[in-house]
């Protein structure tokens, strides 16, 4: 599930090729129409389904509508890749412990919006990601990775994004592997 860029969308994508990810990546949802995850996906040849939240009456309607849609093509994780929409239940509870987000701060720290800007405004000098599994409480869920990085004077917005998704895109296949593992989806192969 991704609303934007897709930077860690692909690097999911590229960990299941380069068999870092004993996983693949076999369907991108997108809210944005045309944005930059749905370009990659069309790139690396995975089928993309747009469901724009402009078209349903509520969270929970969009939400019922991606459950479908995974179920429909039986995926065994989710990953929120940079989904900018607020989750409801409705997901949650469809897929306990098997849905996956990532979040530019060092968990507790800065959870919801902006927490980018939530660290340079606390004028923290460590930040970092976390990939974590999806609970009911935004931001809450159990850890499953974190990579810490420097906040360095003169650092602005998009410096210090640069240097938290350069993390991003390391930790996320970690986490969704150890997510599939620790849910027993990972079988040696004969
Ligand atoms: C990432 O920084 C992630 O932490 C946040 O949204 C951003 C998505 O970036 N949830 P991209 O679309 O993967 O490039």
């Amino acid at each position: 599930m991704a609303s934007g860029n897709g930077s860690n969308f692909e690097a999911l994508v590229e960990a299941g090729a380069r068999q870092l990810l004993p996983a693949q990546v076999v369907s991108l949802v997108v809210n944005n129409p045309g944005c930059g995850a749905s370009q990659r996906a069309e790139r690396l040849g995975i089928g993309v389904t747009c469901l724009n939240h402009r078209s349903f009456a509520s969270r929970d309607s969009l939400d019922g509508a991606l459950v479908d849609h995974f179920q429909a093509i039986g995926v065994d994780l989710v990953v929120m890749a940079g989904w900018m929409r607020i989750v409801t239940s409705r997901l949650i509870r469809a897929y306990p412990e098997r849905l996956v987000n990532i979040h530019p701060s060092l968990l507790p720290s800065f959870r919801g919006v902006d927490a980018i800007g939530q660290a340079l405004a606390a004028g923290v000098r460590l930040s970092g990601c976390t990939a974590h599994l999806v609970s009911e409480e935004v931001d809450a869920g159990r850890i499953l990775a974190q990579a810490a990085v420097p906040v360095v004077p003169g650092d602005n917005h998009a410096t210090l994004a640069r240097r938290i998704q350069a993390q991003e895109h390391r930790i996320l296949p970690l986490a969704v592997g150890l997510a599939a593992e620790r849910l027993g989806l990972l079988h040696s192969q004969p």
